[in-house]
């Protein structure tokens, strides 16, 4: 029974390690004593295992979600000149991963209701491209883009679709489809802040086109094949076997994590509508308690695996909350507080404050609070009552909305 006072972290890995230590030691004591490190049996278990789960035929680890996606854009010949487009209110490897080929990154603003890619800017976008190659939707902290309206676009141009589901796994979209199954590639991150979390960096390609899989395999291997013989450049960036091991013991619980988040959620929604908050398909000023909390997504079939749980506040007492809750030492993060059309980095690609007004207002007035699976009904009632507090009691008489 946690104490008023005890910090409560973003995420407690410790936590979960606790519940499985007894499955995983083992298994890591396995993979030492085989002393087989780099691809084998355990990692064919695990992509195997990781395809049946996400409903594709074929899955490939690699060393990061970074990697995932830089290697799908390889394997589809992304190169100098392409154009790809992608949110700019993401984590910054969607976009990286596009820029290290020489390709540019072709921003799209997000609903602000999802936080997902908007349709009208994705379309408007493509038919504003020259050379567009793919489009990158992310399923941003755990909840689909509107993928079947997406699809269409992709198809109209001829180009690819490319899944950032690094925070996605087992997240569906609103037609039930599986994050990962509905692109050409599908892009997981196994960091141990996702929900289903390595023992160090890991990611992996989802795919059901059989030539592209081989493709990616080879290139995680320096475009190897056979031993030696290398007919493209590549990279190193394997998923070891240690890793592939502690996450094929993972997997089965990974269902059961997302729906204790999911339940967490819940919580936060109801209690934070007790107190006077809406949700994000509401105005910040339309709410007698100016907060937003993640409007769920409509359709029956669609599954929000929460990987993050993102409230909004206004810009002017976001900062001022985050450091009353570092005095509460309640865990707390901002995803992500600089969109990438306004990362130094980029600057040569001409984003200018306002072009993406949807993504800027969130950039400055979310926040990111505890949802993991272990988290206690004392903590998250005193997460809410620390937040609603600090928000009634500051709050602008006013608040504008976009
Ligand atoms: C949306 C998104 N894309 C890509 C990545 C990159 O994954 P990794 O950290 O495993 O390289 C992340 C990781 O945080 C992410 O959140």
């Amino acid at each position: 029974m946690s104490a008023d006072h005890d910090p409560i972290p973003l995420l407690d890995l410790k936590a979960q390690y606790a519940a499985l230590r007894d499955v995983v030691e083992p298994i890591m004591h396995d993979v030492a004593d085989s002393q087989w490190f780099i691809g084998g049996p355990k990692l064919d278990a695990f992509e195997q295992a990781m395809a049946d789960y996400c409903g594709t035929s074929h899955a490939v680890g690699c060393a990061s979600g970074s990697d995932a996606l830089l290697v799908s854009l390889m394997a589809l010949d992304i190169g100098p000149g392409d154009e790809v487009i992608c949110p700019s209110y993401t984590f910054f490897a969607t976009a990286g991963s596009i820029w290290r080929l020489g390709a540019r990154p072709v921003w799209v603003d997000i609903d602000p209701t999802t936080y997902q890619s908007d349709v009208q800017s994705i379309t408007t976008a493509a038919d504003q491209c020259s050379n567009l190659k793919a489009i990158m939707p992310v399923h941003l902290f755990g909840q689909a883009c509107n993928m079947a309206a997406i699809e269409p676009i992709a198809e109209a141009h001829g180009v690819p679709i490319v899944e950032d589901a690094a925070q996605a796994i087992g997240c569906r979209d609103d037609r039930g489809r599986m994050a990962g199954s509905m692109g050409t590639t599908g892009c997981f991150s196994f960091f141990p802040s996702k929900n289903l979390g390595g023992f160090g960096d890991g990611g992996l390609i989802t795919t059901n086109d059989a030539d592209l899989a081989a493709r990616m395999k080879r290139l995680r291997n320096h475009g190897m094949e056979p031993k030696y013989i290398h007919h493209e450049v590549g990279l190193n960036s394997r998923l070891d076997a240690m890793q592939a091991a502690v996450l094929h013991a993972k997997l089965p619980h990974l269902n059961d994590w997302a729906r204790a988040r999911q339940l967490n959620a819940d919580d936060y929604d109801r209690m934070f509508s007790e107190a006077g908050a809406g949700d994000t398909a509401q105005q910040l000023s339309d709410c007698e308690l100016p907060l937003l909390c993640p409007a769920r997504p409509a359709a029956e079939q669609a599954e929000h695996i929460f990987n993050q749980y993102c409230i909004r506040v206004p810009a002017t007492i976001r900062d001022a909350l985050r450091a009353h809750l570092v005095e509460q030492k309640i865990g707390h993060e901002v995803y992500y507080p600089v969109p990438l059309h306004l990362q130094p980095c980029f600057e040569s690609l001409g984003g200018a404050e306002g072009d993406l007004p949807y993504t800027e207002a969130a950039a400055n007035e979310s926040l990111a609070l505890p949802i993991y699976a272990e988290l206690t009904q004392a903590q998250k009632e005193r997460i809410v009552t620390t937040v609603a507090a600090f928000v009634r009691a500051n709050a602008p008489s006013a608040v504008q909305g976009v």
